[in-house]
């Protein structure tokens, strides 16, 4: 099967594509390279270096390739970014999104994936949230999560295209970009390995759901495998909590083993505690129950396996370069 992955040489849009290889798909890869790397995509992948804003260079791929299933995971991903700059969220977030659903429908593309989020939509929740717990956005950037699924849902209607919305929560795991704004196991794993404190925000007591990385890829290859009829959206998470405290520990703990293993010797300075961020959500879960019921998707790999198999990849990445 033909799999054009958006955003492919991104963080999850890179493992993604890793999943259809093993499925034995056929997959090609769209990315801007604004964050996204060439080397995060395996050799042989093809790459259209094209912006999703840009309608003709996206109708143009889709022409090339005409793929049979696109799993859109391209976005403008930082929060406060779509803050301060509303419109270029929107321009990625929104049209970007329009011009490649539009593009699948012209050239006969069948089943869509989207990638949403369930933390941006939700807001705070101290269960985990199912797929029906409304929906009430606070940023750009989750309004453009919803109005994505709504979009999502007119394409359904209109043209039958078979859409899924995929919630994800706190991704993490190799090849995650340490140097934005989320993604705090990369960002803490980078500043330990540098010999630098990592900085926790507030008093650290706030609670996330956090999905290893080819969790998240896996969840994405059981949409295209069982793909339905319609609109569908399922959250992917774990329903575990951890708070940031908790999370600095277990990395502390990966990372220490990782090092000893390698024969390293690392002082890994002690976390400091800064302001806390604002707007930040105190607690954000996911129930994932609906993808295991209908589509045989469960989390497998445990946070202090994530954490170790990410700690293990940050670690070789600073040994190559140093
Ligand atoms: N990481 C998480 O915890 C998380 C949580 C919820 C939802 N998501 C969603 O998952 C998707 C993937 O996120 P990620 O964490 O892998 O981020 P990422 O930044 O690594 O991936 C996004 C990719 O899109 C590319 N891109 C950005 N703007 C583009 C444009 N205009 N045209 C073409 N390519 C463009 C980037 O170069 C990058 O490779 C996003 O849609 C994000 O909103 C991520």
């Amino acid at each position: 099967m033909q799999i054009l992955v958006t955003g492919g040489a991104g963080f999850i849009g890179s493992h993604v594509v890793d999943e259809c290889l093993a499925a034995g798909h056929e997959v090609v890869a769209v990315d801007d390279l604004s964050s996204g790397k060439r080397e995060n995509l395996p050799p042989g992948v093809p790459l259209y270096q094209v912006d999703v804003a840009d309608a003709d260079a996206v109708r143009q791929v889709f022409e090339l390739v005409r793929p049979e299933q696109v799993v859109h995971q391209v976005a403008q991903i930082s929060v406060s970014r779509s803050v301060r700059e509303p419109a270029f969220d929107a321009r990625t977030n929104v049209l970007g999104l329009l011009n490649v659903l539009e593009a699948a429908v012209r050239y006969g593309t069948r089943s869509f994936v989207f990638a949403s989020s369930g933390g941006v939509l939700y807001g705070d929740v101290y269960e985990p949230a199912d797929e029906e717990h409304p929906a009430a956005p606070v940023s750009p950037y989750g309004i453009a999560k919803l109005t994505g699924e709504m979009y999502l849902q007119f394409f359904v209607r209109e043209y039958g295209l078979r859409c899924t919305a995929l919630r994800y929560a706190n991704v993490y795991g190799p090849r995650q970009d340490p140097h934005g704004e989320a993604g705090v196991v990369a960002i803490f794993l980078q500043r330990m390995l540098h010999g630098e404190a990592p900085v926790i925000n507030g008093d650290g007591k706030y609670i996330r759901d956090y999905v290893f990385v080819e969790d998240v890829a896996r969840a994405n290859l059981s949409v295209l495998a069982g793909e339905g009829e319609g609109f569908r959206a399922y959250n992917v998470g774990t329903g575990r909590g951890t708070d940031v405290n908790e999370l600095e520990a277990g990395l502390r703990q990966a990372l220490g083993e990782v090092l000893r293993q390698q024969g390293k010797k690392l002082e890994l300075p002690a976390a400091a505690y800064g302001p806390p961020r604002p707007g930040d959500l105190r607690s954000s879960l996911l129930d994932a129950g609906k993808m295991a019921r209908e589509l045989g998707w469960r989390s497998r790999v445990t946070l202090a396996e994530g954490l170790r198999r990410t700690a293990a990849w940050f670690a070789g990445r600073e040994e190559d370069a140093g």
